[in-house]
């Protein structure tokens, strides 16, 4: 097991381009788990099945072949081995993707590839359920958040249709592994610290922590 660094938070809380960021700096690979949602959710939608029927997505899920490796720097997950990158992002996925990561047997599937990353590389991971319950064991732990407002209108600088608002309550109120603040993870509010001042404050943490970090 190597070492992970877990980053959760709301959407739009700027955890993406920190935890990018902060995996460059390290040498580590970095893994959306929210692009795994997300690329499961468009395979769903590809397959024509009801993105808010459990029973029509589980059918989905039993008759694919998942898989979980690098690309480059990347962790993705293959669907019958087709890359959904260029997908992820569409529309139609970010309004589905709360109901189908809402889902038991979809997040035990996920869940298990996104934990067997870790067998090979050390790993910055983002997403809600990271520290909380993927790795509950690690003890990098991040939680990042910034105001509703500082979210929405960054969502809208990045030209997506997103209603955050309905995505932060269904991401919460879900029953398995919602979006939860593990009690041992480091919160930082990011409303009004630029990404170089969150990523400056993750690196001072991990050091306190005694992270080694890699030679200039
Ligand atoms: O980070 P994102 O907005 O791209 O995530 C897409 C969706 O996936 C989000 O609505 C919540 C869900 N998600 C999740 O349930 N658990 C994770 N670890 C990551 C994302």
């Amino acid at each position: 097991m190597r070492t992970i660094i877990a980053i959760d938070g709301p959407a739009a809380s700027g955890k993406s381009t920190v935890a990018h960021e902060l995996a460059a700096r390290l040498f580590y690979a970095h893994v959306n788990s929210g692009a795994f949602y997300r690329a499961f959710t468009w395979w769903v939608l590809r397959a024509k099945a009801d993105p808010t029927s459990v029973e029509e997505a589980a059918a989905v899920l039993e008759r694919t072949k998942l898989s979980s490796r690098f690309e480059g720097n990347e962790g993705i997950l293959l669907l019958d081995d087709v890359d959904p990158t260029p997908h992820v992002r569409d529309d139609a996925v970010t309004h589905a993707v709360s109901f189908i990561a809402r889902m038991l047997p979809v997040r035990e599937a996920l869940t298990t590839h996104l934990r067997s990353l870790a067998e090979e590389r050390d790993l910055v991971m983002e997403g809600r359920d990271i520290g909380s319950f993927v790795f509950p064991d690690t003890p990098y732990k991040f939680y990042i958040d910034a105001s509703p407002e500082v979210r929405r209108a960054r969502r809208q600088a990045q030209g997506h249709h997103d209603e955050i608002a309905t995505r932060d309550r269904i991401d919460s109120s879900r029953a398995y592994a919602p979006l939860t603040i593990a009690e041992d993870a480091h919160m930082i509010d990011s409303t009004h610290l630029t990404i170089d001042g969150v990523v400056g404050e993750v690196i001072g943490l991990l050091k306190l922590l005694g992270l080694s970090m890699p030679a200039r």
